[in-house]
């Protein structure tokens, strides 16, 4: 039978911490800090409930000896750790182990969802210490037993100190024994160690509530725990801790290291930025407008990768390509500015591979890395050896032919960024006086010499022909910048295509500029150049294509892929923290969407955003490549339009058609991303509007829920503050509004993430088909006779001088292997229920519809790639389109439409 334990007065002598906020009135001891109390274990079979008689957690018992009681079991399930493995890789957080385990316990307060109907009060708590039971690897139990009086009524919260000395992995809280069933408590999260934190952790029960029908007895434990979350905005955070708070980007650079490395701060006026999670780490010595960078970056304990995850897990696999193999190639390839002298070099990355260190010290990152680092037994090396891309198994060639090119602007990983052409003659937004004469160089003539027998320009241009691929306006005021770097170069560039008869694109022209120089001294250039049937021509064009493949990798990257994404999202995710409580519906419907982006995020500012990190030290715009991000997103960012149809419509890639299927009339009938995307976004839509009509089923209650209207305030004026005077915000008023909202926000973190990223290793593993960076300029540019000689003896090794350099590409291939991969525990869209979504049969039901969709839209994609009439998206050699297939097993499989952003 239970053993009872009392916080009495006499007997407990509990030291008070006062918080710094306030707290109500009440029980429940999460908004007092009790600390270095010991209990006194009073043996009784009667239970004893605990009520605070003040603010100041006077225990008060209450036996009670008349009223009927239940006898009510609590079962604690805790995830045990695989410590030893993260301690390896650097990221151990303390966690707990087994031995800590032993003899320990965890309190437990039961807390009743009403108030007492006579004095209007909290009830008491009711508590039991819970011991363990018994352990396997997958979990250990703690149990206890409560008696629960008559009157405490039906639970709806449970507090739970940690005993031990360590943090411990809560999965979830059963009770069982009330009259209306077991009622499951959902907990996932890291409970600290009492001694770490005396605060106790509250877990409400799965049941959703909109703040004003949050049973009378939460009230002040929902809104204390927010307050909790929200911090205090001061010091340095714990590793422990779980407060989500707003920083700018000031840890990108490292400016203590040395002055190179000092980068703006992205995130105000100058450089408008979404927010970041605030670390307080300290400031640095030479700058104090930066923030020190440190080796483990704080993010809130439960946006942790959680450690009784697959050992492949993407963020260790990341962590372990720029820990281990990164450092290991920088060893092996020790001219950091060598090319590839020849094409089969870079084939010998796929077969022979490149000889590395041996990794034996590191043998636990190798062994995350199967895909990537084969041991060689022969010898005491490793060997890096690439798998073939998708593309090079399926066409050697396909990386120079024209068609791949232009239909991967549809069907490849950067499909959102293709505009169709509204106006003739193209022309620069830029100050003429800095940059040059804004006209552009292609004129009708070339065009209409290019499309010669289909149409003139200005039919095409009325009858939407006419795309362009425009990284002018966006990249020229960096040009001159960039080319003071070392080894790197930039053009402003466009790219025409037209869209032929079949459906598919044909590439006509390619513009690069150059601005007047700084000084005014050396004028403006710019040069269009066209397939080619000649030698030389060709040349030139497939150098230009490299250019322009490189401008279209960064920006794809730090745009479409890093800024849009990953982070757009992390504001969103800060904000549902601090506003909205977990047992608000909106919360559990967002929440699978949010899952580990915070802590990917963390890890790509410390090692692939950061200065001199993989994005800069290998991307064509180089220092300036985050800066670039940012002022992307002051000119082209808009929350309505990381919406997929309002995307497609200010692209001009779509009309609105209520006639049409998705409302849309698309501009190219067969455009992959778009065609399938839609499709994804309307079930999403589907599976949204269910649920909230569900929990909204008065359009009032969007107006006066107070968590989300404070959720979707601090969205737009603090987490994207710096766009809050821009157009693009929807109101929050209506059920449509937030139906609206959330969907965006979903789509971006399922849909479009996976369209940006899974195929990465496919399209960029093999990189000529889009190298990240152009080294060299055009060799018609400022013509030197001894470049214009090697161009005509040996053109291939002018393109090869422009491409990458060794250590460039094989740094990036090995990030994009690990980032294209799905975890075999990969969370995948519509898959698994949340727990509270399978208590609530209406939505439970939509659920299940929500799958039942997406697994017909499996079956849709896989006809459509089977239909020779989509030639985007099949041929001879070509690559299927399946980036938005919803399900895909582990690995690199160009299709899996995860949840979140957690790659
Ligand atoms: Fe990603």
């Amino acid at each position: 039978m239970l053993k009872l334990h009392l916080h009495q007065s006499q007997s407990a002598s509990p030291t008070l911490f006062p918080l710094s906020k306030p707290f109500g009135q009440g029980n429940g001891g999460i908004a007092v800090l009790l600390a270095q109390s010991v209990p006194a274990p009073r043996k009784s079979h009667k239970n004893a409930r605990v009520g605070l008689a003040s603010r100041k957690i006077k225990a008060v018992a209450s036996p009670s000896t008349t009223e009927k009681s239940l006898s009510v079991k609590a079962v604690v399930t805790v995830k045990p750790s695989t410590a030893g493995l993260f301690s390896e890789i650097g990221i151990n957080r303390g966690l707990d182990d087994i031995t800590d385990l032993v003899g320990k316990t965890l309190l437990l307060e039961l807390v009743s969802a009403e108030l007492d109907a006579k004095t209007g009060q909290e009830k008491g708590t009711i508590k039991g210490y819970a011991h363990k039971t018994s352990q396997s690897k997958e979990a250990v139990i703690y149990e206890c037993e409560f008696e629960v009086g008559e009157e405490f009524g039906e639970a709806g919260a449970i507090l739970v100190e940690n005993e031990h000395h360590k943090e411990m992995y809560l999965k979830d809280i059963v009770l069982d024994g009330f009259t209306s069933g077991p009622l499951s408590i959902t907990c996932n999260s890291w409970v600290h160690s009492k001694f770490d934190n005396p605060q106790k952790r509250v877990f409400f029960t799965n049941k959703c509530y909109l703040p004003e029908e949050t049973p009378s007895g939460l009230r002040r434990l929902r809104e204390e725990e927010l307050a909790i979350l929200r911090g205090n905005g001061q010091g340095e955070r714990k590793t422990y801790e779980r407060i989500y708070d707003y920083d700018v980007y000031n840890d990108l650079g490292d400016p203590d290291s040395s002055a190179d490395k000092k980068r703006p701060v992205l995130g105000g006026k100058e450089f408008p930025y979404p927010r970041r999670c605030r670390t307080g780490r300290p400031q640095c010595k030479t700058d104090p407008q930066s923030e020190s960078r440190s080796g483990s970056i704080y993010v809130p304990r439960d946006e942790e990768f959680s450690t009784t995850k697959e050992l492949t897990f993407s963020a260790k696999t990341v962590y372990s390509v720029v820990h281990a193999l990164v450092p290991s190639l920088e060893t092996a390839i020790v001219d950091t500015d060598l090319g590839f002298p020849f094409f089969t070099s870079i084939d010998e990355l796929f077969n022979e591979g490149v000889n590395l260190p041996p990794l034996q010290k590191q043998g636990f990152f190798k062994d995350l890395l199967p895909r990537l680092i084969k041991a060689v037994t022969d010898t005491a090396e490793d060997v890096l050896r690439f798998e073939t891309p998708e593309t090079m198994n399926r066409d050697r060639f396909f990386w120079f032919s024209d068609d791949e090119f232009a239909r991967q602007t549809l069907a490849g990983i950067n499909p959102c960024t293709i505009q169709l052409v509204t106006e003739w003659p193209l022309k620069s937004k830029l100050d003429p006086k800095v940059y040059g004469p804004p006209e552009s160089a292609i004129t009708t003539e070339i065009i209409e010499r290019e499309i010669k027998g289909f149409m003139t320009i200005d039919e095409a241009v009325k009858q939407k022909k006419l795309f362009i691929l425009d990284y002018h306006d966006l990249f020229l005021p960096y040009v001159n910048k960039v080319r003071q770097l070392k080894g790197t170069t930039l053009y402003g560039s466009r790219t025409l295509f037209f869209l032929t008869p079949d459906g598919t694109l044909k590439p006509l022209a390619i513009e690069l500029t150059r601005p007047l120089s700084d000084d005014g001294g050396k004028p403006q250039w710019k040069q269009v150049f066209t397939p080619s049937w000649h030698s030389t021509g060709k040349w030139l064009w497939r150098l230009a294509k490299a250019h322009v493949l490189a401008h279209d990798s960064g920006y794809h990257q730090l745009v479409s892929h890093w800024l849009q994404t990953h982070g757009a999202t992390e504001p969103y995710i800060i904000a549902a923290n601090r506003q909205l409580s977990t047992m608000h519906p909106i919360y559990k419907l967002l929440h699978p969407h949010f899952r580990y982006t915070m802590e990917i995020n963390a890890l790509a500012r410390g090692y692939l955003v950061n200065g001199d990190g993989i994005i800069e030290s290998s991307f064509s715009p180089g220092k300036y490549s985050m800066e670039l991000s940012s002022v992307a997103y002051d000119k082209q960012w808009q929350f309505d339009l990381q919406a997929l149809p309002n995307d497609l419509i200010s692209r001009g890639l779509a009309v609105e058609d209520p006639t049409a299927p998705h409302g849309l009339k698309l501009a190219i009938e067969d455009y992959p991303f778009a065609n399938d995307g839609l499709l994804l976004w309307d079930t999403l839509k589907e599976w949204v509007t269910d649920y909230v009509n569900h929990y909204y089923p008065d359009p009032s209650r969007i107006a006066s829920d107070k968590e989300l209207q404070s959720w979707w305030t601090e969205i737009r004026t603090v987490g994207h503050g710096d766009k809050k005077d821009s157009p693009g915000w929807p109101d929050l008023k209506t059920p449509s509004d937030l139906i609206h909202i959330i969907t965006t926000i979903v789509w971006v973190a399922s849909g479009h993430h996976a369209a940006v990223n899974f195929g990465q290793y496919t399209y960029a593993g093999y990189f000529p088909n889009r190298p990240t960076i152009a080294r060299t300029n055009m060799p018609v540019e400022d013509p030197k006779e001894e470049e214009l000689k090697l161009f005509w003896d040996k053109p291939e090794v002018t393109l090869l001088t422009c491409f990458p350099s060794q250590i460039q590409a094989t740094k990036v291939m090995a990030v994009l292997d690990v980032l294209s991969n799905h975890s075999p525990d990969e969370e995948y869209l519509g898959q698994a229920p949340e727990p509270a979504w399978k208590e609530e049969p209406m939505i439970k039901a939509a659920f299940e519809r929500f799958n039942g969709r997406l697994m017909e839209l499996e079956g849709v994609i896989d006809a459509r790639n089977a239909d020779p009439r989509f030639k985007n998206r099949n041929g001879a050699g070509v690559v299927p389109y399946e980036l938005l297939k919803p399900f895909s097993d582990p690995g690199v499989t160009g299709k899996g439409v995860p949840y979140s952003i957690s790659i």
